[in-house]
Order: C-alpha cells, then structure tokens, then sequence
C-alpha cells in the first residue's frame, strides 16, 4: 500500500527518493511523485502508473536539491491520476505533504475549507491536510502541522516540507509507520525500514502521535505538546528481514517465495522444538506460568491469507491442545463487542504487522485486558511492537503481493503453539515427541512436494480458460481450500470460491458443469472416503476434477481427470503440504492469462488502511 520516502542532507535527493520508492513498490500502488526543494523554490513530479513513469518524468525534468519527500500512492480517494497523485500542495504552493492512511472526516474538513474559499486540485483526502497545514502556518511548519492534525479523524504518516524552511522535513504518525533513518549523508524518513537498506545505518520507529524533525544530520522526535523525547537509535539490521529481497534466478518474487518454503519452514522451527522436554519453546511470549494456566480459550483475529492460517489454528487448537478457539476476521472484531472472559489468549496473526484492520482488533482486545500475542513476519512492525509478546516467522521478506512462505510459517508456528498449549494440559511427553518428530520431517516432505510443478504447469495449460474454479476440502483442508481460491483469484483474475466439500450439494452444485474444474483436496486422512463421496457427486454433474491426493492413490486416480501427487504427512500438518501445490497452480495459470504475478491489479502488500 501506500509508501513514503523523505530525505535531507548533503547529496542530490532524487536519486535517493526514487530508489527509496523502488524498494517499497512491492506494496502495491497506482501512482508515484516527489518533490525537492532547491533555495526556496520547489521541483513537483507526479506520474498515475508504475514508477518507470516517474523516472522517466524526473529524467527528462530534473528535480534538483538535496531535500524531498515522495511518495507511491494506493488509491483510497479519488482515481489513480497524475494530478490525484502525492506529493499535494496548500493554496499558496509553499507547502507540500505526502500521505498514508485515510483521513475520514476529509469531507466536512472539505467543506469548511471550500467555504473559506479554498479551491481544490484532486479528489484526495490528503489535499485536505495540505490546506489545513497551510492555514495554520506563520513560519513554524512542526506547529501547523501539529495543530493541522488536531482536526483529523482517522489514521495518518505524513511527511512535510516547506519552500521557507529548505531541509527541513516534518513527520507525524497515527496508526500509520514512520520510521527516520540516520545514515553518513544525511537523515531519511520513510513507512518501511527497507526501503532505507544501504543508505541509514541507524533507524528509530516514531510512536503514535509523535511527531519528528529532521534537517540534514539532525532529528528530533516529539510528543503531542511537542516536548522532545528522548528515543534510541537502533541497528537499521534488526528491522530487516533476513536475506535479500532480490529475485535471484527467478522469474518472480512469487515463485522464488514458493520454492523457499522448504527452507523458511525450517527457520520457523529452528530452536523452537525442544526434545529435553518434548514440547515447542518461544522466547517472546511473555506469559507467566500464571497466567499459562488460567488461559482457557483462544482468539485469533487476522485477515486474508493470515486469516486462513487462523482458521487452521482453530483446528489444531482444539485438536491438540484441546482448547476452544475462535477465529475473526480483524475488520469485523475491531467493531464487535462479544462478550469474552478475561481468561481469553488473542492473537494476531499477520505477515506485515502492519494491517490497520489487525492492528486495531489487537487495540481493542488490549484495551479489553486481555493478553495479546502476535504471529509476525516483518520485525518491529506495529502489531509486533504492541502486542503483550509473540512469535516471528523468519520467513524473510516476502515481496511477492500473494502470500505464500508466511502462510505456511503461519501454520506451522501455530502447530507448535497448540502442542506449547497442549503440553501444559492434557499432552502426554511421548505425544508431544512424535508432534516434534512429524514437524520436523516437514521441510523434506516440502521439499518432495515441490517437485509437482511440472505436472501443475500441464494442469494449468489445460484449465487457464476456466472462468470460474472451486476449491473444496474438509477438515483442516477446508481453510486449505480458501487459500487456493484466494490465491487464484487474486493474481490471475480468475473466479474461485473455496467451499467445505460436503456443503456443495447446500447450494453451489448447482455452479458445476464441464467448464467449472474443481480441485479436490484430498490426501489420506480420516476423511478421505466421504470427500472422495463429495468428488463422486461433481463428476456425476460433468464437472472435471484435479485432485491433490497422497502419492500413488490409484483410487484417486481412477476418478479424477487430474492428480497432482503430494506426501503424505499427518492430517495436522496437511495444510502446509497442499499450500504449494495450490500456489504453484495459480502461479501457473496467472502467467498463462498474462498477469502481473507479483503486483497483482487493486491489491497491496501491507494494508494500511481500514
Ligand atoms: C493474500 C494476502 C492478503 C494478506 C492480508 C493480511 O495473498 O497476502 O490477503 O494476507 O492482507 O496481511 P497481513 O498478513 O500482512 O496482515
């Protein structure tokens, strides 16, 4: 979603902007700009489209000086144009904002300003605060801006520069990240720490509310009243996910992301699994024993694919722990008010920390009392700094906007929360060893798995016209069976519903005919001979069946058009296994159907608005 970049110091600022933008563009955008600032004049490009539009904007119209803010923009108000675009200018063009998050009382704001007789050049919410930062400035921009955002309802990063004031960028945040960086030319400001890999040594996260100052190698941050306050600076290193975000020999952050998942899965477990004691270890949970004991229900909030990883957690919860466990959607638990006892565990789960929805839902639950812990990919994002505790994926950056290597870490660290849990109640020792054995046999049995793509690729030539897909499973394979939708229709546009498979004959049979496949998941387990029932009613209806099923399953293959084979791993831990294959297919008939795999239309990496 959207991006910020800003710097002030002792080099050309343009440069640095738009490489800055580069490493955020993973996040998914619409449009890009920046301005800098030479003496008092101000040097504005704004492009609608991929940032090459804005390069080559900037190189056929230099935009000189050594300060600027920029910005790559996900469109909330107002379609993506050039002139909707950030950076956006007040009515007297001496001060320029860039943006993230939604101001959600922009249309009396609006309102009140037009009547004062300001004219509007966008649609966007953002113009609003420019003008708003303008009409209250008489020289001291950290002032306007402070008294600007005392006005504004909704979530905001802002960053700030003025014609009068050159070098000098202001930043402020609310439920949006700000982080400054300190490098040897000089000072940035940016939403991700990534994006200043190489230039700042040392970064420092602003808080909500906080304000900051930056004006060549100094800075300064500030609370609401604007008394500076005193934060350490940090290695930039420990807020970088390990290993390059680069694509290596592949043709795309997706499928390099795919093929890690042998690898990331180890790392997620790495020291975690503890023999002595045959149950899984985390340091970050801050749970006294205490309060271990009293837990007696779970909660897990998140959206999306991490909501899916949720709904596998229900099921290990409860199978392996035996402990009632609920899973929400954040955007609908931030506004309910259920009734839950104060002996409630809530976790978030999420690969960017930064999802406004989840982000909110973990406030609420905190201003509930109850205890929260995160299930976090990317280090010291919001949601892992607020929670109570937690535990990291170690999956790396993930760049690719499908998520793919978090989904599997998800479930597998929330595998070895329910055995965590589950040892402390009814677990015995032995079981516990063979939970730690199967988990740990898991990275091969990706690594086996992984070799289905080719059979994957000849499914997806003879299914990538389909204009509608269905995705059934039971059981733990049933959230399997949403994530497969999820990813096919996010990045090849295809419709795709995922469905328990037995409640297909409730209603959504009625979808089924030739040019309707259906992907079946299923592998050997408890289940197996009523889902293979549930297949028998599709082909029955002329429906063409791909089957993910255990390797070497005659049975499956003698009625299904399509196997695609995978190891068989216990029930618990079949989620993870069936997860590449399914990524692997959408991968496989987004390229067929000429789509942008990695940054998919309408979509962002890190959702930072509601
Ligand atoms: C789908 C996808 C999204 C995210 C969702 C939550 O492939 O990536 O559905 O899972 O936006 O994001 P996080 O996990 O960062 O909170």
């Amino acid at each position: 979603m959207c991006g910020i970049i800003g710097f002030t110091g002792r080099r050309e600022a343009s440069p640095v902007l738009l490489d800055g933008l580069r490493r955020l563009e993973y996040r998914g955008y619409d449009s890009a700009g920046l301005i800098t600032g030479t003496g008092n004049a101000f040097h504005l490009r704004k492009k609608a489209g991929r940032l090459a539009e804005l390069a080559k904007a900037v190189s056929a119209h230099p935009a000189p000086g050594c300060y600027g803010i920029s910005h790559t923009r996900w469109a909330t108000h107002g379609g993506a144009t050039d002139r909707n675009a950030h950076p956006h200018l007040d009515a007297s063009g001496r001060i320029a904002i860039v943006h993230n998050g939604v101001i959600e009382n922009y249309a009396t704001l609006k309102h009140q300003l037009r009547a004062d007789g300001v004219t509007f050049r966008s649609d966007t919410d953002t113009e609003v605060l420019a003008h708003l930062i303008g009409h209250y400035y008489h020289g001291d921009l950290v002032a306007a801006v402070r008294q600007a955002l005392a006005l504004v309802k909704g979530t905001y990063g802002v960053a700030v520069v003025s014609k009068d004031d050159p070098g000098l960028i202001v930043g402020a945040r609310l439920g949006s990240p700000l982080v400054i960086g300190v490098g040897d030319a000089g000072t940035y400001l940016a939403s991700d720490a990534n994006a200043l890999a190489g230039y700042a040594d040392k970064v420092v996260y602003l808080n909500d509310r906080q304000l900051c100052v930056l004006s060549g190698d100094e800075w300064e941050i500030r609370d609401q009243d604007l008394s500076p306050v005193a934060t350490p600076l940090r290695d930039i290193a420990h807020f970088l996910g390990e290993g390059d975000a680069e694509k290596g020999d592949f043709p795309h952050f997706m499928l390099k992301e795919i093929y890690e998942q042998p690898e990331t899965l180890a790392n997620a477990m790495r020291g975690r699994l503890v023999d002595a004691d045959s149950t899984a270890h985390f340091g970050g949970l801050n749970l006294s024993s205490q309060q271990l004991r009293q837990i007696d229900r779970v909660i897990l909030t998140a959206c999306g694919t991490s909501y899916h990883a949720g709904l596998v957690g229900e099921y290990l919860f409860e199978e392996l722990a035996r402990m009632p466990a609920e899973v929400e959607y954040a955007s609908e638990f931030r506004y309910r008010n259920p009734p839950i006892n104060r002996d409630t565990l809530v976790f978030a789960i999420t690969q960017s920390g930064e999802t406004a929805d989840t982000l909110a839902a973990l406030r609420e639950s905190k201003r509930m009392g109850h205890t929260t812990l995160a299930i976090c990919n990317a280090v010291g994002s919001s949601i892992a700094r607020e929670a109570c505790g937690g535990v990291y994926l170690h999956a790396g950056p993930e760049i690719g906007v499908a998520s793919t290597k978090a989904f599997t870490s998800q479930c597998a660290v929330l595998a070895m929360l329910a055995l965590y849990f589950g040892r402390t109640r009814h677990l015995s020792s032995l079981q516990g060893q063979r939970l730690i054995d199967e988990l740990r046999a898991l990275p091969d049995a990706l690594r086996k798995t992984l070799g289905c793509h080719e059979q994957v690729k000849r499914i997806a030539a003879k299914y990538a016209s389909a204009r509608n897909v269905l995705y059934l499973g039971r059981q733990y394979l049933y959230p399997a069976a949403l994530e497969g939708a999820l990813k096919l229709k996010e990045i090849s546009y295809i419709h795709a519903e995922g469905y328990p498979a037995a409640e297909m004959k409730h209603g959504p049979i009625a979808l089924v005919d030739e040019s309707t496949p259906s992907v079946f998941l299923v592998p050997r387990g408890n289940v197996f001979d009523k889902v293979m029932s549930n297949m028998q009613e599709i082909k029955a209806r002329g429906g063409p069946v791909i089957a993910v099923a255990s390797e070497g399953d005659e049975e499956v293959a003698a009625l299904a058009d399509d196997v695609i084979p995978v190891p068989d791993v216990p029930e618990y831990l079949q989620p993870i296994v069936v997860a590449i294959p399914l990524q692997l297919l959408a991968y496989e008939i987004a390229l067929l159907c000429g789509c942008d795999v990695d940054k998919p239309r309408n979509l962002a990496k890190s959702v930072t608005v509601e």
